[in-house]
């Protein structure tokens, strides 16, 4: 592997769907056969979008759900298996965190079931206290009624 020619980016519109589909099912394990339009929903409504690629190749990937100031979380953190254990994984979150959408904000929170000791390398702390989840039902949740801003 040649390092010179790996390449961060934060352009939304350079990410390939298909490799990441790839990707995805290769290397992780929560996001196996994600559709490419789902996929593309994703990456449409999350801020910053950090893509990794050797030459044309997506070889990793992480994006974060960010109001710009107090709360952001961090998904789909990935580094393709024939490229871990050279400080990618590391820059990759690190080059999220420092995005500007990001830097200001006051607490980052993430998920994740077997990659502590990696998080805590980089300076996450364990937070068990705080965290809880709603999987969504639609059809036992009752619609509100709400006006739609028009987007
Ligand atoms: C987690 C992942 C992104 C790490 O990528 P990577 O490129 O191998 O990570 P790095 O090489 O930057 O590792 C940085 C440091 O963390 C350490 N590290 C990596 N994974 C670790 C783990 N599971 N536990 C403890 N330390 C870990 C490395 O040894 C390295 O330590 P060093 O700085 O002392 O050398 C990669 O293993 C991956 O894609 N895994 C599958 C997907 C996944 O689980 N993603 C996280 C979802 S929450």
């Amino acid at each position: 592997m040649n390092n010179t020619q790996i390449k961060f980016c934060d352009r939304k519109s350079e990410i390939d769907l298909y490799q990441l589909q790839e990707l995805f099912n290769i290397a992780a394990f929560w996001a196996k056969g994600r559709s490419i339009e789902d996929m593309g929903i994703a990456i449409a409504n999350s801020q910053p979008v950090i893509s990794v690629r050797d030459k044309e190749r997506l070889i990793g990937f992480a994006r974060a759900t960010s109001d710009g100031i107090y709360r952001a979380t961090i998904w789909d953190v990935v580094i393709h298996p024939d490229y871990r254990g050279t400080g990618l994984g590391s820059k990759l979150v690190e080059t999220l965190l420092s995005h500007p959408h990001m830097h200001r904000v006051e607490r980052v929170y993430l998920m994740t079931t077997h990659q502590q000791g990696f998080y805590k390398k980089i300076g996450f702390q364990s937070n068990s206290s705080t965290t809880m989840v709603l999987y969504n039902q639609p059809n036992l949740m009752p619609t509100p009624e709400i006006q739609l801003q028009e987007s």
